[in-house]
């Protein structure tokens, strides 16, 4: 029987050609597997057509925005997932379900191989090759771009070649990866990094130097999850829409880094999330007035620990799966309502509110008729200081 390959297909030039490519270089056949986690663009009829005219036997398309928004982008929110404390990992959160469909598919057509168009200096292509050693590690990958010679120039004459249904003339200066958590721009003029960006590199945000009036909202958690805004229940889906809509108008959520991947080399990197950006910056201080402070410490290195290991393609990996139970358990009491100004590319909160509050307002008041016994404070301070007391004279005496 004829081996199949399943491909990770994005209906671009590369992963087009690739199809033809694999098929000659292994003689297998290549099932197509196209992903919607929200990069918007084509329609997904159109892809699985294209995959087809290109030499797939078969083209398997789904629509997974939803599965990506509850099942990717609301845990990188619960757990304040910012890369190098910028990066809200938008490639990295959607490799690892489009690894979860290739090896349903390839289980499905029964395949022996996968293949994926990444170059051989990037992040995506340890994302999906490790994610397919933790879920069907008997797999074999075929990478053409990076190992078997498929340059931008050979794809075009390969495409011109064979009268593949595709425009090789469209070549954008950058190399883009978007979804609905964000917007990836690498390349071109950014590759040197004392060049700022310009106007042109943007989609989802909207010029923060612009005059425009201020938006404010409420946006709603319940233990963690972002369920309404403004009054209105939406689904993770719809969250993530409406913010990044409304923080996107706003100019909200641009960012420009250069950024350690794990292959080690540093490269720039121009981001927009504006959705990404303004819910973890609510979530972030709904977690300030809801969490312990001894857990709310412990959890900004479990956060910054999961951070990592997303970036690192180790989303299956064991140790993330524990830190996943953490950072839910962590959330549990994160319920209530977190008031922003959205503005000059800025989301600022200005109102907090919970049932699950920590804060103690007779407590904290300054007023009379505090609750807070202020006379305990010496004893606590002179217990505290012992150590550094015993220390010091110990010093003193061996100086
Ligand atoms: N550097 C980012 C990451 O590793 C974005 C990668 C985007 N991919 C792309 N083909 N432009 O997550």
């Amino acid at each position: 029987m004829t081996e199949r390959v399943v491909l990770a297909y994005s209906g671009g030039l590369d992963t087009s050609v690739a199809i033809g490519w694999i098929a000659e270089e292994t003689g297998a056949e290549v099932v197509a597997v196209a992903i919607d986690c929200g990069q918007g663009g084509e329609d997904l009829d159109v892809v699985r057509q294209r995959a087809v005219d290109c030499g797939a036997v078969e083209a398997v398309v789904a629509d997974a925005k939803d599965e990506f928004a509850g099942e990717y982008c609301i845990p990188a929110i619960q757990a304040n997932a910012l890369y190098m404390d910028r990066y809200p990992l938008v490639s990295a959160l959607s490799r690892p379900l489009i690894v979860k469909h290739l090896a349903e598919a390839a289980r499905y057509h029964n395949a022996t191989m996968v293949g994926h168009g990444c170059t051989g200096k990037g992040n995506d292509q340890v994302r999906f090759e490790a994610g397919l050693a933790a879920l069907f590690p008997e797999l074999r990958v075929v990478a053409p771009v990076r190992d078997s010679g498929m340059t931008r120039d050979k794809a075009i004459a390969f495409a011109e070649e064979k009268g593949l249904p595709i425009d090789v003339t469209k070549k954008s200066p950058y190399s883009i990866d978007q979804n609905l958590f964000g917007r990836a721009v690498e390349t071109g003029f950014l590759e040197d990094i004392w060049n700022g960006p310009i106007e042109d590199v943007y989609a989802y945000t909207d010029n923060p130097a612009e005059q425009r009036e201020p938006d404010e909202l409420v946006v709603t958690f319940t233990a963690g999850v972002p369920t309404a805004v403004d009054g209105k229940e939406l689904s993770p889906l719809q969250v993530v829409e409406e913010m990044n809509r409304r923080a996107g108008a706003q100019g909200v959520g641009r960012i420009d880094m250069v950024e350690d991947r794990l292959v080690g080399i540093k490269s720039r990197e121009v981001y927009e999330a504006p959705g990404a950006m303004a819910l973890i910056a609510a979530h972030q201080e709904l977690e300030a007035v809801t969490v312990e402070r001894d857990l709310a410490r412990f959890k900004r290195g479990v956060d910054q620990r999961w951070g990592e290991l997303v970036y690192d393609g180790l989303w299956f990996s064991p140790l993330k799966q524990s830190l996943d139970v953490f950072v839910g358990e962590a959330n549990r009491h994160v319920t209530g309502d977190i008031r922003m100004v959205l503005h000059g590319g800025r989301a600022v909160v200005t109102g907090r509110r919970s049932e699950a509050s920590l804060y103690d307002y007779d407590l904290a008041t300054y007023d009379t008729g505090d609750t807070y016994d202020q006379s305990m404070a010496r004893g606590f301070i002179d217990v505290w200081s012992m150590p550094a007391k015993i220390s010091n004279l110990r010093d003193r005496k061996h100086s």
